[in-house]
């Protein structure tokens, strides 16, 4: 190593559970792809999740549900090999986690072939168990209630959780049996945000807020949301860039230069020595002189 070369580690759910105890607030994000992955770490963000958001934001789909464990492992790798330092959340998606068995054989997957620091799954008590298990197993878990995306056909349209008393009364039962179950963590999804602080004053595990109002331990955001890849955002979303009017203006004057013939320019373009190429095409020094030769003298070749 070179002198003054700093040692990067991989944070672990112990780093945290640390933050947490300091008081110190947790920012998480949405990664799916390498280079972005290597700019968050770089920017100091210690825990990112590759969401099932993928599917909708990545991938083109109309929602979570058709999002796969290969398209998980895929990107969930991607991000591990571009981040150093951050702790990889994989999101396990739709029916790959509905049995304990099922759960710690896909779960396995996202650390043993992906390098995943810890798995997400979906559901409060309904996924308790499945949580005791997974934790057991050695896969650190991250619980998510209120608003779950891939309970979109049976919840129907996207909506804040919480209002009422008897959702109130389950959120709060949903939380803490994922904490009793041995989640490090839990995402508080479209959740009312006096509901979310208190939660998170009655749970001793990080609250990691989404639309849950500013009392979580934490927030998480949907990276495309965050950088104003769209011309949408859901109202939680602060956009604090504008990647698509970035994006658009880049394309349009590149497509520009490549119409008016200014791109590429002296400074993209690479040079060979005049000659050489002349040789190559026959029109060098020798080819002309043999061109001069006048007719009727035997060239060596007729001889
Ligand atoms: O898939 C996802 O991006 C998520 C976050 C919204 C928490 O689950």
């Amino acid at each position: 190593m070179s002198a003054g070369a700093e040692t990067v580690r991989r944070l672990t759910v112990g780093d945290i559970a640390r933050m947490y105890a300091d008081g110190r607030r947790i920012a998480m994000l949405t990664a799916y792809d390498f280079p972005t992955a290597k700019l968050l770490d770089e920017a100091g963000i210690p825990l990112l999740l590759v969401g099932d958001s993928l599917g909708r934001v990545m991938l083109g789909y109309e929602n979570e549900i058709p999002v796969s464990m290969a398209d998980m492992l895929h990107h969930t790798a991607a991000v591990v090999r571009g981040a150093k330092q951050a702790l990889v959340v994989g999101d396990m998606p739709f029916l790959t986690y509905a049995t304990p068995e099922q759960a710690v054989a896909n779960g396995g997957r996202f650390l043993a072939e992906a390098g995943a620091q810890a798995v997400k799954v979906e559901g409060g008590v309904r996924s308790a168990r499945t949580i005791e298990v997974l934790v057991k197993a050695g896969i650190p878990t991250m619980g998510h209630i209120g608003w779950t995306p891939q309970a979109a056909n049976a919840a129907g349209k996207v909506r804040v959780l919480g209002k009422s008393r008897e959702q109130a009364r389950a959120l709060l039962h949903d939380a803490l049996a994922v904490q009793e179950a041995g989640a490090f963590s839990i995402v508080l999804e479209l959740v009312p945000e006096q509901l979310a602080a208190a939660i998170t004053e009655r749970l001793k595990i990080p609250t990691i807020g989404i639309g849950a109002g500013p009392g979580c331990s934490g927030q998480v955001q949907v990276i495309t949301d965050l950088l104003g890849w769209d011309s949408w955002h859901p109202r939680h979303a602060k956009p604090y860039a504008d990647l698509r009017g970035t994006i658009l203006a880049a394309a349009r004057s590149y497509a520009e230069d490549v119409v008016a013939g200014t791109f590429p320019g002296p400074d993209q373009t690479v040079r060979m020595a005049d000659d050489v190429l002349d040789e190559v095409l026959g029109k060098g020094a020798f080819d002309r002189r043999a061109e001069e030769v006048p007719e009727g003298i035997p060239l060596d070749r007729d001889l």
